[in-house]
């Protein structure tokens, strides 16, 4: 699990350490740092699929904390029970560079890894393809009197660890169903196959629900439940291979009373983003960490309180982090796991509840109700 991330200089962090729990709920005014928070993940992904130079895009200023002038490098730094994973990249031009890459172990004796390159070298050394790391060689990097000495005694445990902490930092996803216009990507015919992975922006669902109903029937019959509870006119998924393409898949539902086939384009945008939610979160093996921005969108309360159900629920054997602006959605959650964000003018901070201050409030409020008085800060 991950316990606790350091980040610096990213975008409008300046500096935060922020401890995790299994479900953890960020609330916060437009403009405090909720996304931005999450973008911290967004970055992870791209890091570790060593997509780093395609995400900057040319444009480092845009995720220093107010550009480069006043910040030339960011560092983030993950804690994966007692291992860690961290980085500090710098503008260097128009793009960003490792300034160090490191792994280690989370009390401070940690193995540099790289240096000035461009991509991640954790992956690279986890397969055992990268000998040479940046200016350094993996000879110096194992040898006992390098700084850091955790359990990198020679080059198959350095390689060990590395492949521990590579597959556990890449298990995670930020999930993103806000688009249903005619183009989203959840409307779209999928190829059958892909099935490995609920994708990022629900590319997939008529492949995965299709996967799901052949071989795991259990959570397939209670995704269709829950959008059940929130759509009552939705009977089933009507879910095969097109007849003229083997290959390919679209969704189509049956209506209650009706005998017609409907499709994506025919769903609300309300439903179909809860379709993409209930299946996220309902599925048999999701990823380890689940990030989700404002995932309310659209959604009537009833459905926001399933909503609530399916995190808490999810969060027995995943762990979450879930931006929201729902008064409804907070209501559903105990104090302990709310992290307040918070924009002071300079830049912005996570703050961590702790139930015994509020415990005189909530005798008499939720706390959605806290929020809304602004007792809680979070709150223009
Ligand atoms: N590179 C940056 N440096 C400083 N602040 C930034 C940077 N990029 C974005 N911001 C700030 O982040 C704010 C947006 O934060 P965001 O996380 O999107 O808010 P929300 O809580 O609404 O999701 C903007 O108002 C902007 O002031
Ligand atoms: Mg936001």
């Amino acid at each position: 699990m991950l316990k606790r991330i350091s980040v610096q200089g990213f975008k409008s962090i300046e500096q935060q350490t922020i401890e995790l729990g299994a479900l953890n709920v960020v609330i916060g005014a437009n403009g405090s740092g909720k996304s931005n928070l999450i973008g911290v993940f967004r970055l992870l992904e791209r890091v570790l699929s060593r997509n780093l130079q395609l995400y900057v895009a040319s444009d480092p200023d845009r995720v220093l904390f107010h550009g480069r002038k006043k910040t030339p490098a960011l560092s983030l730094d993950f804690v994966f029970d007692d291992d860690l994973y961290g980085f500090k990249l710098k503008a260097a031009q128009d793009t960003l560079v490792f300034q160090i890459e490191l792994m280690g172990g989370a009390g401070g004796s940690c193995k540099q890894i790289g240096l000035g390159h461009g991509e991640s070298h954790l992956q690279g050394i986890a397969e055992g393809q990268l000998r040479q790391i940046g200016t350094i060689s993996t000879e110096i990097l194992d040898s006992p009197d390098f700084p850091g000495d955790y359990p990198f005694r020679n080059p198959d445990e350095t390689r060990k660890f590395a492949q521990q902490l590579f597959s556990q930092a890449a298990r995670l996803m930020v999930y993103h169903f806000h688009d249903t216009s005619d183009t989203s990507p959840a409307k779209q015919t999928a190829d059958v196959d892909d099935n490995r992975f609920f994708r990022s922006d629900a590319a997939n669902l008529p492949a995965y629900l299709y996967w799901l109903q052949e071989k795991h029937p259990v959570e397939f019959r209670r995704i269709e439940e829950a959008i059940r509870l929130v759509a009552p006119f939705f009977e089933c998924f009507v879910l095969a291979p097109s007849k003229l393409n083997e290959k390919k898949i679209k969704l189509e539902w049956r209506q209650k009373g009706s005998d017609a086939y409907f499709d994506a384009w025919s769903l609300s945008d309300g439903t179909l983003r809860f379709i993409c939610l209930a299946t996220l979160l309902l599925q048999p093996n999701p990823p380890a960490l689940i990030l989700l921005d404002e995932p309310e969108l659209g959604l009537h309360p009833l459905a926001i309180r399933l909503l609530a159900e399916m995190l808490d629920a999810a969060s027995g054997q995943t762990q979450l982090l879930v931006a929201t602006q729902s008064v409804t959605l907070l209501d559903n959650f105990p104090i302990e796991q709310i992290i307040v964000a918070d924009h002071d003018g300079r830049g912005s901070q996570f703050r961590r509840l702790r139930p015994e201050d509020y415990a005189m409030w909530l005798e008499n409020f939720s706390v959605g109700e806290l929020w809304e008085k602004n007792v809680l800060g979070g709150r223009p």
